[in-house]
């Protein structure tokens, strides 16, 4: 099959082309190739190429930033998308679209989890946005997959567990205050990636919820990264209330993958046993990195 990964140099993009490349004609471009904002140059993109499928991991991921630049925000994850999707319908490729467990408010009371047919209601910009993408989609054409995950890392791009190595490696006495009220489920982009290959291969469709298996709090994430990475760390836990940021969060984003459990096609892992394959793997390069930054 011939696939076209957008936001190829992102986190997800990145694990999509090592994984999809595998077993599948690739080709893979960001921003500087591809602008998705830019309907004629999707045009030619996929005219050109002729995919079976296209795989959107581009996105204004900044959550904060998107309030002060809605307008951006409201470009790349609702206008790219459609673009992406009106092309795909008129050269008959599927488009996989990534989406985010911050289109739901998070009212429920944590363990609860959010199913696929669960209402949404962002209460972001950010949130607003990728609704607005994810509809833009349904509305262009009938031939998609609009994945929802949630608290990404991986290897490739700047993330969560990144910043919080690099600030204790800094200082390891340095208190690093992390919020312990919001509820998720941290999600290995790599294991996303295979979870993708496994939908493209089954020829799924639809709305799925696609994050790690289990839940926990971005105090919770640090504290168990940091002791995985058996490094000096202060990290604290503190409310919403104590860290105040432009975006409001859902206090509990917790996303159930019930299609794909239904379906037979669930990969998705416990998010505390992929969050050690991801140490064992890349502790070294982590470091490195991390020390590499500029002070
Ligand atoms: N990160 C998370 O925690 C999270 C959580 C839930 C859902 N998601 C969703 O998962 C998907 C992948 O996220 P990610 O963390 O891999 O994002 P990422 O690392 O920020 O990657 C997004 C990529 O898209 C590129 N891009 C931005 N504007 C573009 C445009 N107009 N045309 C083409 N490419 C453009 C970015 O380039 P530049 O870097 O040059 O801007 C970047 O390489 C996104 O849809 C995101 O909304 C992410």
């Amino acid at each position: 099959m011939k696939l076209l990964i957008c936001g190829g140099k992102g986190q997800l993009g990145t694990d999509c082309h090592a994984i999809l490349a595998r077993n599948h004609e690739v080709m893979s471009v960001d921003l500087d190739e591809l602008d998705i904002t830019d309907p004629l140059q999707v045009e030619s993109a996929i005219a050109g190429f002729g995919p079976n499928v296209i795989v959107n991991c581009a996105a204004y991921t900044a959550v904060d930033a998107c309030e002060t630049r809605s307008e951006m925000a409201w470009k790349v994850n609702a206008e790219g998308p459609r673009n992406l999707a009106a092309a795909a319908k008129r050269y008959g490729a599927q488009l996989i679209h990534i989406s985010t467990d911050y289109v739901f408010d998070g009212g429920k009371a944590p363990p609860e989890s959010y199913v696929e047919t669960d209402e949404t209601h962002p209460v972001s910009c950010y949130g607003r946005s990728k609704l607005a993408g994810e509809n833009a989609v349904k509305e262009a054409t009938n031939n998609y997959m609009i994945l929802r995950t949630a608290w990404l890392y991986g290897i490739g791009g700047p993330n969560f567990l990144k910043t919080m190595l690099s600030l204790t490696l800094k200082d390891p006495t340095r208190e690093i205050k992390v919020v312990n009220d919001q509820f998720g489920s941290p999600t290995w982009s790599y294991r996303l990636a295979l979870q993708i290959e496994k939908l493209i291969n089954e020829e799924g469709q639809g709305v799925y919820h696609a994050t790690a298996e289990g839940h926990g709090t971005w105090f919770q994430l640090a504290s168990e990264f940091l002791d995985q990475m058996v490094v000096p760390h202060c990290v604290v836990p503190c409310t919403t209330a104590d860290y105040p940021t432009l975006a409001t969060r859902p206090m509990n984003s917790i996303l159930e993958n019930r299609r794909l459990k239904e379906s037979g096609m669930n990969l998705m892992q416990d998010w505390r046993s992929d969050l050690r394959q991801f140490v064992a793997e890349f502790r070294d390069r982590l470091i490195s990195e991390a020390r590499e930054e500029p002070r």
